[in-house]
């Protein structure tokens, strides 16, 4: 590790709380230029926490940060930008009827006196474009771009703000992979050009191919430090989650029963009335696992909404186990037996204001399980939950806490416990590992794998390629609303599946 060099960036004995947590404890961390660092651990260890303190938007408890030599006194995101640290979050913060150039001066003195030159700042912008590599038209309307393109936008607004320092907060979670490739190139040519760059990701996989050096945290501590040449995906997983994870999912072969879910010409618009899903057809059986794999903003949103009750179809029908759902209504699908996970989780799967119980019993508290005559049964409640909270390994102050404290992983446990507590006929899977670590993720595919032996169907709709191989008895591909191609999961070959993702079809 260069150590006569100094670092852009040393944060050094940093420590920050909240509340009662600990979020970052004694950290040092240095960043060097022409460096790609990758930051990693576990769901709540404390990266997004350190790294918004360095961008200034939270101060820490004690510690100092010096950049570029300096003491850094951040009292928010725009001292850390007049450093030069930029940051970019999962959920970007772009105004979506503005152009990309709009988005990109705003906030910037450009120009003469008051007025914005926005002759000079096209010309910075495209400029930009060229050095990075990063096509985008300065005049397109961001609610037109895909989420690629939205992050390219991101990146080019701190570039155009001259930031050398680059945190990118989990960047690929939601990238197709050839976008995953095209941010790659950029953060490599932005490093070659004397840039550092912290990149945040659970894809151990992309940290092996793009980082430079790792850095570890657990329970807010850096608990390792590793160049990338010389650690392994086993070793990063290991040392995130202190222990070994099993190599290979092991997967019980089985011979798929009756179909339990049967879609039928189902068309669907999505929110500005265009068709989301056209006419599609599916079916899938008992002890089996279909992936639908696909480009995120394909139909699965739709599709699931549709399936959860949400969503009014246009034209179709659905089935579980031979009865007609009925559309737009929730408690259909839980009356047969379906297992939901929806991909927003905070939005749609659970009430953040909520005790973890009530989250729990959410979908069941009518029922003469939990009250009789309007009297609820706390006691056989308070078992019930206990229960779930330990089956699941759930990490919570208890039952009674509130439910938004609880870390993403956390999280998608709960709305799991719930879910599939029911014994479902059918399980709608819908991103269930998206921003989880990856021994969170191991856990949830362990128990999607319990549920197919179980003898329950399951529809997987995933972005991510690697689950959809790891559990897949069959897949499928969405292309703008359309299945476009189906291998079984023993034969499938990931270019096929890439190029049908793209559009070409069988
Ligand atoms: N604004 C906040 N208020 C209270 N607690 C917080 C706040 N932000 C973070 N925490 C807590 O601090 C700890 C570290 O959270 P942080 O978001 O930094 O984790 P992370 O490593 O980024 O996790 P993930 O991989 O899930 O994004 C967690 O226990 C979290 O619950
Ligand atoms: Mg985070």
């Amino acid at each position: 590790m260069p150590s006569a060099r100094q670092p852009m960036v040393r944060m050094s004995s940093v420590t920050k709380y909240f509340l009662d947590v600990t979020a970052n404890n004694d950290v040092n961390f240095d960043l060097y230029a022409g460096e790609i660092c990758a930051l990693l651990g576990e769901n709540g260890a404390g990266k997004t926490t350190l790294m918004n303190i360095l961008f200034g938007y939270y101060a820490c408890d004690e510690g100092e940060i010096f950049i570029k030599g300096q003491k850094a006194d951040l009292a928010s995101p725009k001292d850390a930008i007049a450093l030069g640290v930029g940051m970019i979050h999962q959920h970007f913060a772009l105004v979506p009827s503005q152009t990309v150039l709009e988005n990109i001066v705003i906030g910037t003195d450009t120009g003469r006196g008051p007025f914005l030159d926005m002759k000079k700042a096209r010309r910075k912008l495209l400029d930009l474009e060229v050095q990075f590599g990063l096509q985008i038209d300065p005049d397109a309307r961001v609610w037109t771009l895909s989420v690629g393109e939205q992050q390219k936008v991101e990146i080019l607004k701190a570039l155009y703000r001259d930031v050398d320092i680059l945190v990118m907060d989990e960047p690929t979670a939601v990238l197709a992979p050839a976008e995953t490739d095209d941010l790659f190139k950029t953060l490599k040519s932005l490093v070659a050009q004397g840039r550092a760059v912290v990149f945040i990701s659970h894809k151990l996989n992309e940290v092996m191919d793009i980082s430079d050096r790792v850095v570890v945290l657990r329970g807010g501590r850096v608990v390792a430090q590793r160049l990338t040449a010389e650690t392994n995906v086993r070793e990063l997983a290991n040392l995130m989650v202190g222990r070994d994870l099993l190599e290979d999912i092991a997967k019980k072969p089985l011979e798929p029963g009756p179909p339990v879910l049967e879609i039928r010409n189902l068309d669907a618009l999505n929110d500005r009335d265009l068709p989301a899903i056209k006419n599609l057809h599916l079916a899938v059986r008992q002890n089996e696992i279909l992936g639908m794999a696909g480009i995120s903003g394909n139909g699965q949103r739709e599709l699931s909404e549709v399936l959860f009750g949400l969503r009014d179809p246009v034209r179709g029908s659905i089935s579980i186990t031979g009865q007609p759902l009925r559309f737009g209504n929730p408690s259909s699908a839980i009356n047969l037996k379906m297992g939901r996970i929806p991909e927003d989780r905070i939005g749609t799967g659970l009430l953040m204001d909520l005790s973890v119980e009530e989250n729990m019993i959410l979908e069941d508290h009518a029922s003469t399980r939990f009250q009789t005559w309007g009297l609820m049964k706390s006691k056989r409640i308070h078992r019930y939950s206990d229960d779930l909270i330990d089956a699941y390994n759930i990490a919570t102050a208890g039952r009674d806490a509130v439910t938004k404290s609880l870390s993403g992983g956390n999280l998608q446990k709960v709305m799991l416990a719930r879910e599939l507590a029911g014994r479902p006929a059918v399980v709608i899977a819908a991103q269930p590992t998206r921003g989880l670590d990856v021994g969170a993720m191991e856990y949830i595919h362990q128990r999607i794998l319990q549920e197919r032996e179980r003898g329950a169907g399951i529809l997987l709709i995933s972005e991510d390629l690697d689950e959809v191989f790891a559990l897949s008895d069959r897949i499928v591909v969405i292309y703008e609303g359309e299945i476009v191609g189906e291998a079984s999961g023993e034969n499938a070959s990931r270019e096929q599946i890439g190029l049908w993702m793209s559009g070409v079809k069988q």
